[in-house]
């Protein structure tokens, strides 16, 4: 044999799954070297999740063979799993929220000895996060933690086991960027001592920036792969979504001149999280709210469309002031909001996908006696899988059964569905493919020159200059400044969030 097996931590080789008749995996090969951090890449619904949760023993293969350390393993468990060593951080957290940060870190070992020794359970805890680089209160419970600190946390219980295998599945969606530069640093050390580091990201930079390998994937199969430096960026889309990407941010047909007519205005906006917001988006204008995960943009976004309630300011749509005390007012006057958190807001998980897309818009659906028509529903949900490239072979699916992003893009669809004139968009495109992407600007932009007024909140510096006629920059709850299209560059965004000039 010309490979020396012990090179390798982890081969997976002919690995097949397959879900209800969906075959998930078609015979996977993958190799793992010990102390590497190696990106798993791919569009959504292309296997990298499926893949990992094999490995980590959540899902048992169909067929295939997996060598740990050079020995043939039989994983097949969770238990399994770490017991060989392997932690996972899924994409969707599963903590436990009422208990606190301490006892979700070491959870998997708590109840082995039936009396826990609380002062001890948290001085581990405690080094536990230090060691990662963070400081946090591991006696809080978990709900009262950010979303990038559920992040730690879940990484701390990841490797409180001993883990030498950590899959990270796409952990820094929540995360701003210095918390990301810091979790790279606790990647990197990791590393050193040995740990073999699974990264999958939909993110084309970071990828680049930590890894030294790449797997790239496509509808269930490895379509490429090796030393990162073999790859560049455009290569690795094009492995991973079968074409070459044309133009990232489509050109948007007619600019805005400002001279249109405006749709939504806020005053001296004020509520938890955010003081003083004004500003004005017009018809066919997008407008960026560039800001950093927590610094009051989604706050801002709630209580304009009714989801929170503001404790001063006042709200004029369509010029005419308007009271919004619930998201069904704010429906009524034309308002949509996609959610930043789609799995807990956005999405009922239990329902067909068909019926969560269409269910924002039932009178496109209604037959003429104003009862729902099945073929409508189903019609009108294929005409938005195919526009969003939703992997399903059948909108009747429940939506609990499709890929990470495959759910953020029905949520979109479902919002896409309503007729409203006024979108707020909440960090759009976290989570979906590049191919899809592309495919959400172009509606973004279609939107747009039909009149409707898009709010497009993101923290994807590049995106926002690529789509946004405007942009208001917000740190602390507060509208440091605004950019023009001509005017924004990364550098003078990225000034006024700092607080410089
Ligand atoms: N529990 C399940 N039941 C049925 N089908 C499933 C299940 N989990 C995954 N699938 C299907 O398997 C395929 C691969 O899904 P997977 O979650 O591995 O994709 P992914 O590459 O992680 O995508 P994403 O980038 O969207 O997270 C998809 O077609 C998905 O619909
Ligand atoms: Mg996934």
């Amino acid at each position: 044999m010309s490979e020396n097996l012990d090179e390798y931590r982890v081969r997976m080789s002919g690995i097949k799954k397959s879900f209800a008749g969906v075959k998930a995996l078609k015979g996977v090969d993958f190799s793992l070297r010990r102390g590497e951090i190696h990106a798993l890449v791919g569009e959504n619904g292309a296997g990298k999740s499926t893949l990992m949760k094999v490995l980590s023993g959540a899902y048992d293969c169909d067929e295939g063979e997996i060598y740990i350390d050079g020995v043939r393993a039989k994983i097949g468990t969770p238990r399994r799993g770490k017991e060989l060593g392997v932690g996972i951080v899924y994409q969707d957290f599963e903590l436990a929220e009422d208990l606190t940060v301490a006892e979700n870190i070491f959870m998997d070992n708590l109840g082995s000895h039936g009396i826990v020794r609380w002062s001890r359970l948290f001085a581990s805890a405690r080094r536990m996060v230090e060691s990662l680089g963070f400081e946090m209160d591991v006696r809080a419970p978990v709900c009262d933690v950010s979303v990038a600190y559920k992040q730690i946390v879940e990484i701390a219980k990841a490797l409180s086991t001993n883990a030498r295998i950590l899959i990270l599945d796409e952990p820094t969606a929540v995360l701003t960027p210095r918390e990301t530069d810091k979790l790279f640093g606790t990647m990197r050390v990791l590393r050193e001592s040995g740990v073999s580091i699974v990264y999958i990201s939909h993110r084309m930079d970071e990828v680049f920036s930590v890894a030294d390998a790449i797997t790239t994937m496509r509808d269930g199969e490895v379509t490429g792969g090796g030393r990162i430096s073999d790859f560049g960026v455009d290569r690795v889309v094009e492995l991973m979504i079968g074409r070459k990407l044309g133009a990232m941010y489509p050109p948007r047909g007619a600019e805005t001149d400002g001279q249109r007519p405006e749709a939504l205005r806020v005053e001296n906006l004020t509520g938890d999280g955010f003081q003083n917001v004004t500003f004005a988006l017009h018809k066919g204008e997008i407008l960026g709210l560039f800001g950093l995960v927590g610094s009051g943009r989604s706050e801002i976004a709630r209580a304009i469309f009714g989801a929170d309630r503001p404790t001063g300011g006042t709200v004029y749509v369509g010029g005419r002031e308007t009271r919004i005390g619930s998201p069904y007012q704010g429906r009524r006057h034309g308002i949509a909001l996609i959610p930043e958190d789609r799995k807990e807001q956005g999405l009922v998980l239990d329902m067909p996908i068909r019926q969560n897309m269409t269910m924002t818009n039932m009178k496109k659906i209604r037959g003429p006696l104003g009862v729902i028509s099945a073929q409508r529903e189903k019609e009108t949900a294929e005409a938005l899988a195919k526009r969003l490239s939703v992997k399903t072979d059948d909108t009747g699916n429940r939506a609990d059964c499709l890929s990470g992003g495959n759910q953020q893009k029905v949520v979109l669809a479902k919002w896409l569905n309503t007729d409203s004139e006024i979108m707020i968009m909440d960090e759009p495109t976290r989570g979906v493919d590049v191919g899809a992407k592309v495919e959400i600007y172009n509606i973004m932009n279609a939107l747009a020159a039909r009149g409707v007024a898009i709010l497009m909140i993101s923290s994807e510096l590049n995106e926002i200059i690529g789509m946004c006629d405007r942009t208001l920059v917000i740190d602390n709850g507060e509208i440091k400044g605004e950019l023009s299209r001509g005017e924004i560059s990364e550098e003078r965004a990225m000034k006024l969030v700092v607080g410089g000039v």
